[in-house]
């Protein structure tokens, strides 16, 4: 089964064709059309230029996936397209061409929830991985546990009740002023930086739930700074090591309590913030000791933050169950949540 992915949930226009058959993806061809440039300036995602945006580059983002993987639009099966949660105008774009695209060509539409799309990033690699599966979901607008029980069996364990983890890294790299998106670049400052120099709250440690809070923590580093640098030069590269590292002792500690509990087979990562290097060699190591049963898998880097590629490994399981939408009933829904 040949799938054409479509994601447009928020910055980056993408599409990718894959192969799939009996249980195992590969990626014939994976564009990405980012925006970061764009939206730089602002500090952050401005909805409405997304949106032009897309417009600009989905139609040259098509042409050239189609090219890279020298496949027919004959020869495609299934279009699997995001259709929430995101920015609506966003969606709209790959929802709106979608369902062109099936009209025109007479296609199959299944309408993918982005964060099934990140968490089934983890498949493409993984295509035997074995329930239960507790996955530790960490984008820009969610932080969340997920159970799973089979493919497409969702149960939440747990989730933020403010600020994803994502956006904390966003946030207080708006604080330092080291730029948009916030995750990479701290990441790559921490690095420099001692974590044990300035401790960091580490919240909702001390509550037996599976939830996450991260908005204090980020105040936290604002009045650290406001408190003992005003006027003087911040040390940024200790202070994105010491906000790292609360970040990810919170999500491990969390991560390790609720599978000794559910008693999973494998842990799993997807989302933007797995693509941080301390978080994901902390979280083996952690797994290693405590849990030496249990599997631990890792979305492949290019699969981590928005890409049409894991949205068309999940439009392939969808498409295994015959998940289909014909395109005058698919509707982007923004706020679409996974369970
Ligand atoms: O999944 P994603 O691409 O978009 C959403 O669905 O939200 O995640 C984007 C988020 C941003 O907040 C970004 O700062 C964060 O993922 N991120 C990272 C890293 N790369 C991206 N956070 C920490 N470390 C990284 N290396
Ligand atoms: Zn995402």
């Amino acid at each position: 089964m040949i799938i054409l992915g479509i994601e447009t949930s928020c910055d980056e226009t993408s599409a990718s064709l894959v192969h799939g058959q009996a249980g195992k993806v590969k990626i014939l061809s994976h564009v990405i059309a980012s925006q970061i440039t764009t939206h730089v300036k602002y500090g952050g995602v401005v909805p409405e230029v997304a949106a032009r945006q897309h417009v600009i580059k989905i139609i040259p983002v098509l042409d050239s996936t189609l090219k890279q993987a020298k496949v027919k639009p004959k020869n495609i099966d299934v279009i699997a397209v995001t259709r929430g949660p995101g920015l609506i105008t966003s969606l709209r774009v790959g929802t709106q061409t979608a369902k062109s695209l099936s009209f025109a060509w007479n296609k199959k539409i299944v309408g993918v929830n982005h964060m099934e799309g990140h968490i089934y990033a983890n498949w493409h690699d993984h295509p035997n991985t074995k329930f239960p599966v507790l996955c530790l979901v960490v984008s820009g607008g969610h932080t969340e546990l997920i159970l799973m029980t089979g493919h497409g069996q969702y149960q939440l364990i747990g989730r933020t009740r403010d600020d994803a983890a994502g956006e904390a890294f966003d946030k207080v790299a708006k604080i330092l002023q080291i730029g948009y998106p916030g995750g990479p670049m701290i990441q790559k400052l921490a690095a420099q930086g001692n974590p044990s120099k300035f401790s960091f709250p580490r919240p909702m440690l001390d509550q037996d739930n599976y939830d996450f809070s991260f908005s204090g923590l980020k105040t936290s580093v604002q009045y650290f700074i406001k408190k003992e640098f005003a006027g003087k030069k911040v040390p940024v590269n200790d202070i994105c090591a010491g906000f790292q590292q609360a970040v990810i002792d919170v999500l491990s500690e969390k991560t390790i309590s609720a599978s000794k509990k559910l008693k999973v087979k494998n842990i799993m990562l997807a989302g933007g913030v797995a693509a941080n290097s301390a978080l994901r060699n902390h979280l083996d190591k952690r797994i290693n000791k405590e849990l030496p049963g249990t599997g631990y898998l890792v979305p492949p880097l290019s699969l981590c933050t928005d890409n049409a590629g894991m949205i068309a490994v999940a439009g392939y399981h969808r498409a295994t169950q015959k998940d289909f939408t014909p395109w005058p009933k698919l509707a982007a829904d923004p706020n679409w949540e996974l369970i």
